[in-house]
């Protein structure tokens, strides 16, 4: 992608409105802009961060044995006051009416339609266990809606449901997205712990939320610090034996303010590890039996031939969240310092003098090299000075630059830095691409 063609509309100072280092990061980055109070619109390079979030999610739902279908953003009110939640709800619902004057909502979430999707089809527990996820957009018509991003009204979220015959099975695939979770956040570079959580309007009586501590973080939690360095347990676990796995996490505290027993957290933590921060919900998890299956009628046929109402769970990612998120987690003054599994770009290819011949011809070398090793390349073109290139570059934090101007090509090398650490190396140019390939 040449700059000069791209849209990247960086801005040399963040709005005064925006009093987290995210929001302000995203708005200087050219990511997104504010259309309404929480409403967003996605420029070109926040919807690429976006889109690799998104697709890393992906990846682990269906690892986990899930199914993407997608389901609409507008829904019947009828549907909702079949469970009861549509005058439970309140304000944070917003409600609209079509020419007909029927009622409809904009999904804040998708318990009720999803159950209505089973019960249309499935009647036997052969079916099951069954675990249907979709990633759509959300409206909730949030009080104080800020930070950008991470508190919007209308948001990107990852929910997915699971179908059992009964609590045991029901447990399974609860820690099937547990095991989940903690592998598609260590992709990202992020720390999230597993903390017992509250159930609020979902309702339940089991459920997780995972939490990256940022000081920026809404929540305060309290948690022992080992559970923090615990490695992601990777792919290769026994997808129907989770329970070890989980128990030797939720053996240590772990807990949101709401859930929070001061008494407990000394007696399971030692003082050492007790640790008290702030932090960013980025998923949660709910059990909750049959909540909804019961006034929704969600029955299959068992093995004995009776009828039984389905055992369900609900698991939500904040998919739109996690780029505030990860910026929290990685920035330093000078911008964003995306890991690589989820930069806009690979390699930005910055050329230090655009109006002379070899230097461009060197750089469009270099530029269809990389592509031809399959990485995603941003080339600045522009004739702007090399000062405000590497800024530029610095800011939007893709994970390698490489410099290239008539001096060095004199000299037969370009220039590689790593965003992350600033490591600066003056080499050949093929030397350079065994480094970016990595
Ligand atoms: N207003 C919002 N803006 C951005 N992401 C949100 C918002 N509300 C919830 N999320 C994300 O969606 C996930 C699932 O939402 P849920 O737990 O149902 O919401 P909440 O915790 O706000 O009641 C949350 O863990 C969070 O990451
Ligand atoms: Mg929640």
């Amino acid at each position: 992608m040449r700059l000069s063609r791209y849209f990247l509309p960086t801005l040399k100072e963040a709005p005064s409105d925006a009093q987290i280092v995210s929001h302000q990061l995203m708005l200087r980055a050219g990511m997104i802009k504010q259309e309404a109070a929480g409403i967003y619109a996605w420029l070109p390079l926040g919807l690429r961060v976006l889109n690799r979030i998104e697709q890393i999610v992906r990846e682990e739902q269906e690892r986990a044995g899930a199914v993407e279908l997608l389901m609409p953003t507008l829904q019947l009110a009828d549907l909702w006051r079949e469970s009861g939640r549509y005058d439970a709800y309140g304000p944070e619902m917003l409600r609209i009416t079509d020419r007909h004057e029927r009622e409809l909502l904009y999904g804040p979430t998708n318990e009720e339609m999803i159950t209505d999707i089973f019960r249309g089809f499935v009647k036997s527990y052969k079916s099951l266990p069954l675990n249907l996820f979709h990633i759509q957009w959300k409206f909730r018509d949030e009080r104080r809606p800020r930070f950008g991003v991470m508190r919007g009204r209308e948001f990107l979220m990852k929910d997915a449901y699971s179908f059992d015959i009964d609590e045991a099975s029901a447990r399974k695939a609860y820690n099937r997205m547990f095991v989940a979770y903690l592998n598609t956040f260590a992709r990202m570079g992020l720390k999230a712990v597993p903390m017992r959580a509250d159930t609020g309007p979902i309702g339940g009586d089991l459920s997780h939320e995972f939490i990256v501590l940022a000081d920026t973080g809404e929540s305060q939690v309290f948690c022992d610090r080992k559970l923090v360095e615990m490695p992601a347990p990777g792919r290769d676990v026994d997808w129907d034996d989770l329970q070890a796995i989980v128990d030797e996490r939720i053996s240590m505290y772990a807990a949101t303010e709401e859930m929070h027993d001061a008494g407990q957290f000394e007696t399971q933590t030692v003082e050492a590890d007790r640790l008290t921060a702030r932090g960013i919900e980025v998923g949660h998890i709910f059990y909750f039996g049959t909540k909804y299956s019961v006034p929704m009628k969600a029955r299959v046929a068992g093995p004995d031939g009776k009828d039984t109402e389905v055992h369900m769970g609900s698991y939500g990612v904040g998919v739109s969240r996690l780029l505030g998120a990860i910026i929290e987690a990685s920035h330093d003054d000078s911008g964003i310092i995306w890991p690589d599994s989820v930069a806009p770009f690979d390699v930005v290819v910055i050329n230090l003098r655009a109006n002379d011949e070899a230097v461009c011809a060197a750089c469009e070398e270099a530029v269809a090299k990389l592509e031809a090793l399959g990485k995603d390349v941003l080339y600045d073109d522009t004739d702007e000075r090399p000062g405000g290139k590497f800024a530029t570059a610095d800011l939007i934090g893709i994970p390698w630059q490489l410099t290239i101007g008539p001096k060095g090509l004199a000299d037969g090398v370009v220039e590689l830095k790593r965003r992350a650490t600033g490591e600066k190396l003056s080499v050949p140019l093929d030397e350079a691409l065994a480094k970016v390939r990595g």
